[in-house]
């Protein structure tokens, strides 16, 4: 199949795409992707591929049909500029990758929009939706019935009890646990391991156990 894939972003979240790519080959055989390159202001490499343009070149990089986008941009506690520059980037839903590591589960009758990021031994529950270009890393456990809005990215062994639910680009910090019907607001984030029992509001950031208002995210 070999489908071509430009990552939008860094070697953080980009990295991890490439290595998923990577390991699904070597692995277990799926060709589905082969990565053509980066979208980076900064660098001229990230992750051992060329950067072939920045954030202004996507239209242009738009016109070869061969190309698919992965939005890998994540910028947790400035989640405001990461949406804007998604609308900016004005990348239609049929463009975008959908990338999953082979030893994730994913239930038959989950939703999952594209631009979707799945890391290795993820669990994807029954009746679960996940929003165009959300991140799911690594040993996360996104549980049945959950909502999950746009752009939100969930770390490292994150864990989502059912029915809870994730807003625009709202953050699950690293090892940290959403019980269930309790809802992360939009651009709002979970800290690190903190175990969230109430709604957390928009744009607030929350830690501990159980976690209590730390303070509100950049909204520039
Ligand atoms: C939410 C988060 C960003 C807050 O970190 P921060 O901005 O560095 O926090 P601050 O420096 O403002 O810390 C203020 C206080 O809160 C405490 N604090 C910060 N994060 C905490 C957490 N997750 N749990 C408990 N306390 C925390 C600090 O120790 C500090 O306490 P003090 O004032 O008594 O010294 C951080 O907890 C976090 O979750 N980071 C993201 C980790 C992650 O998942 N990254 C993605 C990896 S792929």
């Amino acid at each position: 199949m070999n489908k071509k894939v430009v990552i939008v972003g860094g070697e953080g979240n980009g990295g991890v795409i490439v290595s998923c790519i990577e390991d699904n080959k070597r692995r277990f055989g799926n060709h589905e992707w082969e990565v053509a390159g980066f979208i980076n202001d900064y660098e001229k490499e990230v992750a051992g591929y060329p950067v072939i343009g920045g954030l202004g070149t996507i239209p242009d990089l738009l016109l070869n049909t061969d190309y698919y986008f992965f939005w890998a941009i994540h910028l947790v506690g400035r989640n405001v500029l990461t949406e804007q520059l998604f609308r900016k980037a004005n990348i239609p839903k049929d463009r975008l990758a959908t990338i999953i590591h082979q030893s994730a589960f994913v239930a038959a009758n989950a939703i999952i929009e594209p631009g979707v990021f799945i890391m290795a031994n993820c669990y994807v529950g029954p009746m679960a939706q996940i929003g165009v270009c959300s991140m799911i890393m690594a040993n996360s456990m996104i549980g049945h019935n959950i909502k999950m809005g746009p752009l939100c990215h969930c770390s490292v062994g994150s864990i989502m009890t059912g029915y809870s639910e994730l807003g625009l680009c709202a953050d699950l910090a690293v090892g940290s646990t959403l019980l269930a019907y309790v809802k992360v607001g939009n651009f709002a984030t979970a800290g690190a391991a903190s175990l969230v029992t109430k709604d957390i509001p928009d744009y607030e950031i929350h830690v501990g156990i159980p976690a209590k208002f730390l303070k509100r995210v950049r909204e520039d």
